[in-house]
């Protein structure tokens, strides 16, 4: 049985890792297998790639190819397998973010992302994105509050704006797949609305 295959997407600070386990939670309740991941990382190679593209400066080109290097590794080692053998895979981020950080945020050439998409995995795409949305603004002052921020996260505000339009663009494109979600609510209310979309998508 093929599983089901679940991403969060949305600008630092908008909130998807605090509703991560939730929705684990919810999907182990309805008596799925699930397994939860995240992008860049996932593998130890992946983890490793994350501490350096995170951590080290570098070229826009060099940090798109770094990602999706651990992009291939942790399709091959975790997310393809779990799929066959049916469990729920719960990524946080996956290609939405390199159209939205890579494209929306730093420029690279759509075309460039969509031939590597398409080479790394021409054939999978989620079941259901759900995109957690707010403004730049209020993104920033949480993660600022988190104090350790990364060489993202110290990207200024022109940045979260493009990276969130970008993402909103391709809810646009995509309203079958994505699930826009206001996570500018209280915890309490974006769990109802995430409760409600897994519940409309998935059943
Ligand atoms: P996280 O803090 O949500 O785990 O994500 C780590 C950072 O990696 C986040 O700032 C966004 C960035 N990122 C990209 O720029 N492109 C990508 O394709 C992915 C998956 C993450």
């Amino acid at each position: 049985m093929a599983g089901l295959f679940i991403t969060l997407e949305g600008i630092d600070g908008a909130g998807k890792s605090t509703h991560a386990g939730f929705i684990a939670q919810r999907m182990a309740d309805a008596g799925h297998a699930v397994v939860q991941t995240r992008e860049p990382g996932g593998t130890p190679l992946g983890e490793r790639l994350r501490e350096v593209v995170l951590g080290h400066p570098m070229d826009i080109l060099a940090e798109t190819l770094l990602i999706f290097a651990a992009r291939a590794q942790h399709l091959e080692e975790v997310v393809r397998p779990a799929l066959a053998r049916g469990a729920v895979v719960l990524c946080d981020r996956f290609t939405d973010a390199t159209f939205a950080y890579q494209c929306g945020g730093r420029g690279v050439a759509e075309s460039s992302v969509e031939a590597l998409a398409s080479i790394t995995h021409g054939d999978l795409s989620p079941d259901l994105t759900l995109l957690f949305d707010t403004d730049a603004g209020t993104a920033r002052g949480r993660v600022l509050a988190r104090n350790a921020t990364d060489r993202f996260e110290r990207e200024d505000l022109g940045f979260f704006e493009r990276v969130r339009n970008r993402y909103l663009e391709q809810a646009r494109r995509e309203p079958g797949r994505f699930c826009v979600l206001d996570a500018g609510q209280s915890i309490a209310d974006v769990q109802a609305a995430i409760a409600r979309a897994i519940g409309r998508r998935i059943g």
